[in-house]
C-alpha cells in the first residue's frame, strides 16, 4: 500500500475543502454576476446550476480520490492509462493558468490592504488603480514594465504559500485553513454588520436582489450561472480529487459534498451584503441609482469599493483594511489547494519528496506570474480568466462526468460512495452524471463557442484570443499529454479503497 498523507479530522479536511471553494470570486464575482442577471431571479439559475451539475460533480470528485486514494492524475490512472491526461490537464491549466493571475490578484489585495491605511488611492479611484497602480499599457499587445509594488505583494504570497504547502498536509493546508476560516467568517460578518448599517443599504440590497425574472429567459443567464458554480465549488480543478484522497476510509463523502457546497454558495450569497449595502451608501452619498457605480470585475474590488471605503463616514481605514485582508485570506485558502493539487499528482507519479515538489512549483509559479504584474498584465489576465473559465473548467467536468459515468461506470462509484457514507445517494445521481450534467455542459460549451465566433470577447482582436485564450489551453493540454505517458511504478496503480472493506463500519 502507497502511504499518502492523511487529514487530521473530518473537520480539517472540511475546512480545507470549504477554504479552497470560497475564494476570490466569491466576494466580487458572485455579487456582481447576480446583480447584472437578474438579481433575486439569478438565485433560480444558480440554484439549478448547483443541483444539476455543483454537487453531482462536487460528489463524483469526492468519491473519485477517495476510492482511488490518489490524486487527480493516479486516480484517473487507474481508470485507465489512457485517461490519465485528464487528471493531468486539469491541475495543469490550473497552475500554470489560474493560478499565474489569481496569485497576482491576491497581491493586488496585499498592496491595497496596505493603501487602506492612509487610504491612499485618493479622490480618483479609477484613475489610482488604472494609471498610477497598473501604469497600464495601452493594448493587450505591450506588456511594458514589471510593477514594483505588484511584484512585490505577488513575491510576498507566493512566499506564504510555499511556507504553508510546504509542509505535510495535516501541519500544513489544515492548521492553516483552521486559522483561516473562522477568521474569514468573522471578518466577513463585521463587513456585512457594518455595511447594512450605513444610510442607503436597504436601497443597495433592494437593487442587489430584487428579481427580474425576464432575464431568466436569457440563456446568457444560464451560461453566466454554470460557469459561476464550476469556479466557485473548485470543479473541474483536480482539487477536490486530491483533498479526498486524505480521507480515511470512514468518511461521509455525500454529506461532506452537500455542506462543502451549501456553505460555499451562501456565503456568496451573504457577501454580496457586505458589497451591495456599501455600494447603497456610496450612490446615496452621490445622489445617483446603483446602477451608475456598479462596475464589473475587478474594477468593482479596486475601484468602486476603494471610492465607498473614502465615503464611509468613520473609521474608514479599518473598513477598507478588513476588506481587502478578507479577500487576501479567501485567496490564499484557494491558492494553496490549487498547489497541492498539482504537487500531490507529481508526488504521486514521480516519487519526488513534497518539499522540493512545492519548491519547484511555486518558484515557477512565482516566475509564470510576472507576466501578470506588467503593465499590459490586465488584458492578459482577462482574456485568459474568460477562457479557462468559460472552456477549461466546463469541458474538464464534461470529460470527468463521461470517463467517470462511462467508463469507470456512475454505478460502480455511488456504490462505493453508499458504502462509506452515511447520507446515500441513489440512481438519479447515475442519471446526472452520465447523461443530464454532460448534456447540460455540453449546450454551454456550445452556446459560449458560438458567442466567441459572433462577437469576440470585449472586441480583443482575434489573434490575441487565439494566442492567449485558445493557445494557452492547447499549451497545457500538450504538457498533459507528454507528462501522462511516462511510466507509472506499477505497485502506485494496484491499492484503492475497497467498498466492501467499509461496509460495516457505517
Ligand atoms: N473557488 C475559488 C474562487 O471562487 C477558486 O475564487
Amino acid at each position: 500500500m502507497v502511504e499518502r498523507d492523511k487529514w487530521g479530522s473530518q473537520l480539517g479536511f472540511l475546512l480545507a475543502a470549504i477554504g479552497s471553494a470560497i475564494g476570490l470570486g466569491n466576494i466580487w464575482r458572485f455579487s456582481y454576476i447576480a446583480y447584472e442577471n437578474g438579481g433575486g431571479a439569478f438565485l433560480v439559475p444558480y440554484f439549478v446550476a448547483l443541483i444539476t451539475a455543483g454537487l453531482p460533480l462536487m460528489i463524483l470528485e469526492y468519491g473519485l480520490g477517495h476510492k482511488k486514494h490518489g490524486s487527480s492524475a493516479l486516480s484517473f490512472a487507474k481508470i485507465g492509462r489512457k485517461h490519465e491526461w485528464l487528471g493531468w490537464w486539469m491541475p495543469v491549466f490550473v497552475m500554470f493558468g489560474i493560478m499565474f493571475y489569481y496569485s497576482v490578484i491576491i497581491g493586488w489585495c496585499v498592496n491595497y490592504a496596505i493603501y487602506s491605511v492612509n487610504l491612499k488611492w485618493g479622490a480618483n479611484t479609477e484613475s489610482f488603480f488604472m494609471q498610477q497602480y497598473l501604469g497600464l499599457s495601452e493594448g493587450v499587445g505591450v506588456l511594458g514594465s514589471i510593477r514594483p509594488n505588484i511584484l512585490a505583494a505577488t513575491a510576498f504570497i507566493w512566499v506564504t504559500m510555499w511556507l504553508i504547502c510546504y509542509r505535510q498536509i495535516a501541519h500544513g493546508i489544515e492548521r492553516a485553513c483552521k486559522v483561516f476560516m473562522p477568521l474569514l467568517f468573522i471578518l466577513t460578518l463585521i463587513l456585512i454588520i457594518w455595511g447594512c448599517t450605513l444610510e442607503g443599504a436597504a436601497e443597495g440590497l433592494r437593487w442587489y436582489l430584487k428579481p427580474d425574472w425576464s432575464k431568466i429567459a436569457n440563456w446568457k443567464v444560464w451560461v453566466a450561472a454554470y460557469g459561476q458554480i464550476f469556479f466557485t465549488l473548485s470543479l473541474g480543478f483536480g482539487i477536490m480529487i486530491t483533498y479526498a484522497s486524505y480521507l480515511p476510509r470512514r468518511s461521509d463523502l455525500v454529506k461532506n459534498a452537500v455542506i462543502t457546497s451549501i456553505t460555499n454558495c451562501l456565503y456568496s450569497f451573504l457577501a454580496g451584503f457586505a458589497v451591495f449595502s456599501v455600494l447603497g451608501y456610496m450612490a446615496q452619498q452621490k445622489g445617483v441609482a446603483i446602477d451608475q457605480v456598479v462596475k464589473s470585475g475587478p474594477a468593482l474590488a479596486f475601484v468602486v469599493y476603494p471610492e465607498a471605503i473614502s465615503r464611509l463616514p468613520f473609521l474608514n481605514n479599518l473598513f477598507g483594511f478588513i476588506f481587502f485582508v478578507t479577500l487576501v485570506i479567501a485567496g490564499l485558502s484557494s491558492g494553496i489547494s490549487i498547489i497541492e493539487a498539482m504537487s500531490s499528482s507529481l508526488i504521486d507519479k514521480f516519487n519526488i519528496n513534497r518539499g522540493k515538489t512545492v519548491s519547484a512549483l511555486c518558484l515557477s509559479g512565482f516566475l509564470g506570474s510576472l507576466l501578470f504584474t506588467t503593465q499590459g498584465g490586465l488584458y492578459l489576465l482577462d482574456i485568459l480568466d474568460h477562457f479557462l473559465n468559460q472552456y477549461g473548467l466546463v469541458l474538464a467536468g464534461l470529460l470527468e462526468c463521461i470517463i467517470v459515468g462511462w467508463i469507470l461506470k456512475a454505478r460502480v462509484l455511488r456504490r462505493h460512495i453508499n458504502a462509506v457514507s452515511k447520507w446515500r445517494i441513489n440512481k438519479l445521481w447515475d442519471f446526472s452524471v452520465k447523461l443530464l450534467t454532460p448534456v447540460i455542459l455540453s449546450v454551454i460549451i456550445g452556446l459560449s463557442l458560438w458567442k466567441e465566433f459572433v462577437e469576440p470577447y470585449e472586441g480583443y482582436d482575434m489573434k490575441y484570443i487565439l494566442l492567449v485564450g485558445v493557445g494557452w489551453i492547447m499549451f497545457t493540454l500538450v504538457l498533459a499529454v507528454i507528462v501522462s505517458v511516462y511510466p507509472w511504478e506499477p505497485e502506485k496503480l494496484g491499492y484503492e479503497h475497497k467498498p466492501e472493506e467499509d461496509r460495516l463500519i457505517v
